[in-house]
């Protein structure tokens, strides 16, 4: 990557890519994927300035939540450089990622995208902190795939499983998020440890664990939560679905509204309340089967049937059932709100519903 520019070449109008000043933006990764759309929204909503980038063009829906957007690989550091052109970047919302089934199929391109990308985006944080003398915040998330429980034995014994328990990932993309976690530490606190000109903490890096997600505007894909927003898109426009894991599985999952708001909530709190780099955010942990109650109640009529896969299986067998987010809770007062029932009820049934209409 060349180095940036100076942060302001006083000319022109100011105002980005035409102008030689450069106008600050918080940068979002991943623009055009399930996390990347409702970030944007919030961040529109809060008014602020907002530049993105995706592998591929945004829908005009997202494209209008941003100032600008940059399509191209995370990877490209002519990409990055073209950014750096035109914006004075202060926070990051790195969101892309290849997810954990996807990741199987390529894990090296999945080590390439998740850790290189990662990598590049934590260069370039610390490089901008250096260039305009100041920290620049980093929202990474992470996710339940840095856990790897070896057995359903120790799985249903372990319980609520803390931070510092397990991580031993069982698939590339786990391997990847938990190397992100540590590159973020690094960045943060010891970034060129032996250099006489070092800044402290050019980046200030906040990662939440993320059980699965459940968007009602969205359906994921290539990652192996999916079996739970899947059966639901499903039910709810009519058509058959067969799950991938047993019906006992169980993990955590939360709903995509409690998501975004933790991960905005993190990036707000006080440095000095956060005892920790990562922390871990619980939600409800319905089995494959209580899903299926569920959404057969809200969408009577709908077909969900079981067709484990051995290899999906025993990725989800190594998550945990459920996560201790009490440091979440404390250090910056993180308080889910959906239950179970309640996000089905007030939040996944009326909008999954309404979309399908
Ligand atoms: N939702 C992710 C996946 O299934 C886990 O964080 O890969």
């Amino acid at each position: 990557m060349n180095p940036p520019l100076p942060s302001s070449i006083d000319a022109a109008d100011g105002t980005g890519r035409s102008g030689l000043r450069r106008s600050t933006a918080v940068l979002v990764t991943g623009a055009g994927g399930e996390m990347g759309h409702a970030v944007l929204r919030e961040l529109a909503e809060r008014r602020i300035n907002a530049v993105a980038i995706d592998i591929r063009e945004l829908d005009p829906d997202t494209r209008a939540l941003c100032r600008d957007a940059f399509i191209g690989d995370i990877c490209d550091p002519g990409l990055l450089d073209r950014l750096l052109a035109s914006y004075e970047i202060d926070e990051i919302h790195h969101l892309a990622a290849l997810l954990s089934t996807r990741g199987e199929f390529a894990p090296e391109t999945a080590h390439r995208v998740n850790v290189g990308g990662t990598l590049n985006l934590l260069h370039l944080a610390a490089e901008q902190a250096r260039t305009h003398g100041r920290t620049v915040r980093f929202l990474f998330p992470s996710s339940i795939a840095v856990y790897g429980v070896p057995d359903l034995a120790t799985k249903r014994r372990a319980g609520r499983v803390r931070e510092d328990q397990f991580l031993e990932p069982r698939t590339m993309y786990g391997v990847n998020k938990l190397e992100g976690e540590h590159l973020g530490r690094y960045y943060e606190r010891h970034y060129r440890l032996l250099a006489k000109d070092r800044t402290p903490m050019p980046v200030d890096f906040r990662s939440i664990r993320f059980p699965g997600i459940l968007s009602a505007e969205t359906v994921p894909s290539g990652g192996t939560s999916d079996y739970g927003p899947e059966m639901i898109h499903a039910a709810a426009s009519g058509r058959a679905y067969a799950c991938f894991v047993r019906p006992d599985t169980r993990i955590p999952f939360t709903t995509m509204p409690e998501a975004i708001r933790a991960l905005l909530e993190l990036a707000a709190a006080p440095k000095q309340s956060l005892s920790r780099i990562v922390y871990n955010i619980g939600g409800f942990s319905p089995s494959a089967e209580e899903f299926r109650l569920l959404a057969e109640r809200a969408f009577p009529g709908a077909e969900v049937s079981f067709a484990p896969d051995a290899g999906r299986q025993s990725i989800v067998d190594s998550w945990p059932e459920d996560v201790d987010d009490s440091a979440a809770r404390k250090d910056w007062g993180w308080a889910p709100t959906h239950t179970l029932e309640s996000a089905f009820e007030e939040y996944l049934a009326p909008s999954v519903r309404s979309r399908y209409a």
